[in-house]
């Protein structure tokens, strides 16, 4: 695990944005494993603005979105279909047949998410990876005591993740409860994976997640077994750390 720490939430984006874009350099039609979240809004900005100068393409590329809220359609304001288009998709070049994340208004959320895993194999699986890092260790909705090999599946969403998400919804009580998320073996399957956290808020979780027992009761823990991940941090995020 490569832990680059920054001193500021903009150098660390900044930081995030150049290895995407370096991937796609190399690779155009790299399998993008895409993150919503509030974290992942200073990547998106900065990904949209080498795209305007012309620094990056997405053209070629495909992207699999790891969650989305069960219940939620894809035109519902608080889901994740909506949050890619306004965050990313609708200012940049990707192939809208090529951008996917699980339907949340399935009528069957299990075939759903078996579908899904399906489909990401079916592309190769991902080729990069990018994560945002719940305060009480998910990655995904992989909430704690998750299984370290699960697969594309439905996940009940604890009360703090609940809580943490609320502010994107009119009421605690809107939150759903249930999710659609690509299981820690899915996101294990990636070639490489990226891992960005700020703030003093998730410098707890950092330290355990890097310096911390491999357990189910942190998931991010996990990612020490992955053989190329970059964590990027700024100081606060890192501070917990030895
Ligand atoms: C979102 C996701 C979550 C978030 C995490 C951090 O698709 O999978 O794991 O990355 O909850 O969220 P923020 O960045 O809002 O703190």
């Amino acid at each position: 695990m490569k832990v680059l720490i920054h001193q500021t939430q903009t150098t660390a984006a900044d930081c995030v944005a150049g290895l995407f874009a370096d991937r796609l350099m190399q690779k155009p039609d790299t399998v993008l494993g895409l993150a919503t979240g509030g974290t992942m809004e200073a990547v998106y900005k900065r990904l949209i603005a080498r795209h305007q100068n012309a620094a990056v393409s997405f053209s070629k590329a495909q992207s699999f979105n790891l969650d989305e809220y069960v219940g939620l359609a894809p035109d519902h304001p608080c889901s994740y279909w909506h949050y890619m288009r306004e965050k990313l998709f609708n200012h940049v070049d990707f192939d809208s047949d090529r951008t996917f994340l699980p339907h949340g208004d399935a009528p069957d959320a299990e075939a759903e998410a078996a579908r899904y895993e399906a489909a990401i194999v079916g592309a190769g699986d991902i080729g990069l990876q990018l994560l945002g890092l719940g305060a009480n260790g998910h990655i995904g909705f992989n909430e704690p005591t998750s299984s370290l090999v699960s697969h594309t599946r439905i996940k009940t969403l604890t009360r703090s993740t609940r809580e943490a998400n609320a502010r994107y919804f009119d009421a605690f009580d809107d939150v759903p409860r249930l999710a659609i998320t690509m299981g820690i073996g899915t996101i294990m399957r990636a070639d490489e994976i990226v891992l960005l956290a700020f703030g003093a808020g998730k410098a707890d979780v950092v330290a355990k997640m890097i310096e911390g027992p491999v357990s189910a009761a942190c998931p991010a823990s996990i990612l020490q077994m992955h053989r190329k991940v970059t964590v990027v941090l700024d100081e606060a995020a890192a501070s917990g750390l030895a």
